[in-house]
């Protein structure tokens, strides 16, 4: 098990490597870290760890922000893991969970209900959109794709598609498409709790924005 989790963190640092839009290995190791405290919290012996900590390590690797091909990215890993003597129940699961992760996915497109495995690695995952180091991704993202931080004349969008989703708008506005609303869409006790800690925080952090902006 050990020796299998070196070999995952070492592809996901490998592939996440290039990556400078808030998705990289920094992130990976975060997530897995927060995965470990749900799991911690749950206590629920029918938990995989193996699954949880593996997808968490991978879920990005696949992802269409981060690679240019991603039905070539999700063969490559599923070579990977079989190569690496995962055990094909796992493996299908490690790759459901990351297929059907995500916040687009959810709300726009027709997600399959995830496993409380899935829920742990999605809850880590949301948790780090959230709070300061998601006001921090978010700014670095949004610089990353050449959108402004704020413009008041732009009002935030009550999105429809994964189309408008992916047509990005202002920094600011990210935290009202996306960022509140997945607070109400935690799935575990732990992931409900921290969401609800650093949802807080940002809306200080924001009052103090438009304080400053407006001065
Ligand atoms: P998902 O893959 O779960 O649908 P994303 O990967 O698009 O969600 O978002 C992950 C993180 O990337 C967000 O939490 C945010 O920090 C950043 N991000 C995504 N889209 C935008 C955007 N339009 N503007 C600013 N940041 C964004
Ligand atoms: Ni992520």
């Amino acid at each position: 098990m050990e020796k299998k989790l070196a070999k995952i963190i070492a592809y996901a640092q490998e592939r996440l490597s290039e990556e400078q839009s808030g998705h990289g290995f920094d992130h990976a190791c975060r997530v897995a870290k927060l995965a470990e405290k749900i799991m911690a919290d749950l206590n629920d012996p029918s938990v995989d760890s193996l699954v949880v900590i593996a997808a968490a390590y991978l879920h990005d690797t696949i992802d269409d922000k981060v690679v240019d091909d991603p039905d070539e990215a999700v063969e490559e890993l599923r070579n990977f893991l079989t190569f690496e003597k995962i055990p094909t129940t796992q493996v299908l699961e490690i790759l459901f969970i990351i297929d059907n992760l995500s916040f687009s996915k959810e709300q726009f497109g027709a997600a399959s209900e995830l496993t409380i495995n899935g829920q742990i690695v999605q809850d880590a995952d949301r948790l780090e959109a959230l709070g300061a180091i998601g006001i921090m991704r978010t700014a670095y993202f949004g610089g990353a794709h050449g959108n402004v931080l704020y413009d008041p004349t732009i009002p935030p969008r009550n999105l429809q598609t994964k189309a408008e989703y992916r047509e990005e708008s202002t920094v600011i506005n990210h935290f009202y498409e996306k960022l509140f609303l997945i607070v109400d869409q935690m799935k575990t006790p732990f992931g409900k709790q921290e969401a609800q800690r650093r949802k807080t925080f940002m809306e200080e952090f924001l009052k103090e924005f438009y304080r400053e902006w407006n001065d």
